[in-house]
């Protein structure tokens, strides 16, 4: 191998790591944002960017402006309290942001060695990029109108556009993958439609969980942080559908598993459907124990993030399996074809 491809080769190495690296950061993002919910910090930080009016939150009491209450008061909805946890629950949050937007950054310069040979791949780190930034000026605007919920939705549905993004820009980086699932054509359609379906729904069920919490979130504005018991009793027919369709979720996202394993599975496809059914059977677990069990708060930001999880997982599928059934003779360059 010349001294120049190695470097390339380098070159797209660091790239995969790094991108790699920044959907890991992205999703302790997305856990932090429902810690963040969970623990009740959302003003835990009143202005923004700054908190408290400080660009290192206060710890003490001592530390804010004696006239906080008056600047801050109507913000705050009477919880005027100070609470050092929340604060700095809601300020780390936010320095994970500032850190993921560096890494998104970064990737987007390490995609730029893909320019000649494949773009789709800088146009997705690209695109990563500007959601990134479009979401953290979306975090603002969640602090500026004090937590609306239309906007945490907005909110969530950019982060999974980002994840969308960056898991696009790493699969095509790893290569021209071919699945040995060639099968007929009418075979790959029927995966194809599958596919889709199971994408729309566990979509769908998403946005009807977002439903819950917001339902929820009127709830605690009513009872309170301390009766979380009473928390479900309180909300109507919102839970009743998001519950009730998990089993419509549970019984599709089997039949694309049964099919994923019928195949001879290689590379990835040695553990996706295995991971995909671990975290489906996890989320319906965390879901029903925060409806029976009184919502504990560790579980909320797992049975988000686990969501994500299982979107996140059947986007690589997808994007896998659209190469599946690729003619090999036809793919002009053979050295870059890579058996997954
Ligand atoms: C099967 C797939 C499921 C998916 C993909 C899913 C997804 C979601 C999502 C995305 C949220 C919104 C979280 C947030 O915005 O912070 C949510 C909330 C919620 N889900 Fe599920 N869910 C599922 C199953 C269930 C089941 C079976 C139950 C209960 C029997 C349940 C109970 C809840 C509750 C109580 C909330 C509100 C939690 C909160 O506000 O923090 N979920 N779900």
């Amino acid at each position: 191998m010349t001294n120049s491809a190695s470097l390339i080769d380098k070159r797209e190495q660091r790239f995969q790591s790094l991108v790699f690296l920044t959907i890991v950061l992205v999703y302790l993002l997305i856990l932090a944002g429902g810690i963040v919910r969970a623990t009740g910090s959302g003003m835990g930080c009143p202005d923004w960017p700054k908190c408290f009016g400080r660009w290192v939150p206060p710890t003490e009491f001592s530390q804010l402006p004696p006239n906080y209450r008056e600047i801050y008061g109507v913000k705050l909805k009477g919880e005027v309290e100070f609470n050092a946890v929340k604060t700095w629950i809601e300020y780390a949050n936010r320095l994970l942001g500032v850190l993921v937007g560096f890494f998104v950054f970064g990737t987007l310069l390490a995609s730029l060695t893909y320019w000649q040979k494949k773009r789709s791949i800088v146009w997705a780190s690209v695109a990563a990029f500007v959601l990134v930034g479009a979401n953290g000026w979306l975090g603002s605007r969640v602090v500026a109108t004090e937590l609306a919920q239309y906007m945490i939705t907005a909110h969530l549905s950019l982060a999974i556009l980002v994840v969308f993004a960056l898991l696009f820009a790493l699969v095509c980086s790893r290569g021209n993958y071919y699945l040995p699932v060639v099968g007929q054509s009418s075979r790959r359609n029927g995966m194809r439609w599958l596919l889709i379906g199971v994408i729309g729904l566990t979509l769908t069920q998403l946005l009807l969980g977002t439903q819950v919490r917001g339902a929820l979130d009127a709830v605690i504005k009513q009872v309170g942080y301390s009766q979380r018991e009473n928390w479900i009793s309180q909300i109507g027919l919102e839970f009743y559908i998001h519950r009730s369709f998990s089993l419509v979720i549970l019984a599709v996202n089997l039949l694309l598993i049964y099919q994923l394993r019928k195949n001879d599975r290689v590379g990835w496809f040695k553990w996706i459907p295995g991971v995909l059914l671990l975290f489906i059977v996890l989320e319906i677990l965390t879901g029903v124990i925060m409806a029976y069990f009184g919502v504990p708060a560790l579980l909320q930001p797992i049975h988000l993030l686990l969501s994500i999880g299982v979107i996140g997982l059947q986007f690589v599928t997808v994007l896998l399996w659209k190469e599946a059934g690729v003619d090999i003779e036809r793919v002009p360059d053979k050295s870059r074809l890579v058996k997954i």
